[in-house]
């Protein structure tokens, strides 16, 4: 039966990751995959989630199964930290919000969500955009269309074309944004341009659905959120995907939350009827543990001030590494004006090398980034930038 069966392609952005495993080199340096690495190239476990861990298995009592839609107690610590404690949305009880398996989970969910209820939308997605959307969407079977984000010419957001070409999507559609900490650009509109795309998108009947992967990667906790609030007022309906993969260093616990924001109490209970129904015949219902662990973090003052801290820290670091590479490519005589890196929000840089260059970089110096020029800032270290940045300078001369 399986003898038909073609090999599917190696994931763009995994596939990196087993071959700079599979490299001899002990100086190669991996700024492919999206994890979080401290000074010393590690990923450790949080301060705040050892623990939380404690407290969890100490309290532990049975594995039973989870609802469907997980602990509501997980539901509720999601709520607070994305939409705000007495937000109306909160207090209203017209956000239905279910765990899911990462944000990954969440996206899926949406997917299917959409392909079920809302059959004829299409799905726009940011040009460029995270290498697994419009993978997840497909597989879901939504239309996916795109909409122009990056100038290449600025380094910088393409913001009077995307704002003209999101004028054009028809009523009906759903259009996927990142909350912050754009992935693969680190390019975020500010928050005038936030209110701007709102306005366009509430004027045209448009769903918004909001990725959420990187709160407090950007700027801050609160800050981060500021432009998903902005989807937020009285009568919006939109979906905001989250994803505590990277700010609780949750990656393989698989922690994420979607929820659905109606426009009343009684249109939640409808939508979250459906949404229950697509969990049931995908997952059957979520993994307890990671969502026991962030439940118990952000419901203790202490912890949640230690958890803020320790993502205060991976921010720092990863601006301070963002701070670095412009001085050492300019040290190391790259050409050329880099200083964009430094506006940029989150984990990753669009760094403007081209696909012959990103394969030069491999080839010749195993260093391993993606295809499309995107590097993760947090795999710069003290250690690797000189090795990093006179590598960068010979290819691009
Ligand atoms: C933009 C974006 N969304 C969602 C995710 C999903 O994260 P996870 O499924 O690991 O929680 C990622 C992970 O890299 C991401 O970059």
């Amino acid at each position: 039966m399986f003898e038909s069966i073609e090999p599917a392609p190696v994931d763009a952005i995994l596939g990196l990751t087993e071959a700079y495993k599979a490299d001899a080199n002990p100086e190669k340096i991996n700024l492919g995959v999206g994890i979080y690495q401290n000074a010393e190239g590690k990923t450790p476990v949080q301060g705040s989630v050892v623990e939380a861990t404690k407290r969890v298995v100490a309290a532990e009592t049975t594995k039973s199964y989870l609802p469907i839609p997980g602990a509501p107690e997980y539901s509720a610590a999601v709520q607070k930290l994305q939409f705000g404690g007495d937000h109306e949305i909160v207090t209203s009880g017209r956000a239905f919000t279910a765990h899911t398996p990462g944000g990954t989970g969440a996206l899926r969910v949406t997917g299917d969500f959409l392909k079920q209820n809302l059959p004829t939308s299409s799905l726009w997605m940011t040009d460029p955009t995270w290498a697994n959307h419009p993978a997840i969407f497909k597989a879901a079977g939504v239309a996916t269309k795109t909409l122009p984000y990056f100038d290449s010419a600025t380094n910088g957001l393409a913001f009077d074309k995307f704002l003209a070409a999101l004028g054009e999507v028809p009523a009906g559609d759903a259009v996927l944004l990142h909350g912050c900490c754009h992935n693969p650009s680190g390019i975020d509109p500010t928050l005038e341009q936030w209110k701007e795309i709102a306005s366009v998108i509430r004027s045209r009947g448009i769903l918004p659905v909001l990725d959420f992967a990187y709160q407090g990667f950007g700027v801050g906790i609160e800050e981060d959120a500021a432009g998903l609030r902005e989807f937020c007022t009285a009568g919006d309906e939109l979906i905001v995907c989250g994803s505590f993969s990277k700010n609780f260093g949750l990656y393989r616990e698989r922690v994420g939350a979607v929820s659905f924001v109606s426009i009343d109490a009684d249109r939640s209970k409808i939508v979250a009827s459906q949404v229950k129904r697509t969990i049931r015949t995908n997952y059957s219902n979520p993994p307890a543990h990671g969502a026991a662990l962030v439940t118990t973090i952000l419901g203790d003052a202490e912890l949640t001030a230690q958890w803020k801290a320790e993502v205060a820290d991976m921010r720092d670091r990863i601006n301070g590494m963002r701070q670095l590479l412009v001085a050492k490519l300019a040290e190391h005589g790259a050409p050329g004006d880099y200083s964009f890196i430094q506006e940029q929000k989150g984990m990753f840089s669009f760094s403007g090398l081209s696909k012959e260059q990103v394969g030069k970089l491999k080839e010749d110096h195993s260093i391993y980034i993606v295809g499309s020029g995107r590097i993760n800032v947090a795999g710069i270290s003290e250690t690797n930038v000189d090795k990093l940045c006179s590598a960068i300078a010979l290819v691009v001369k």
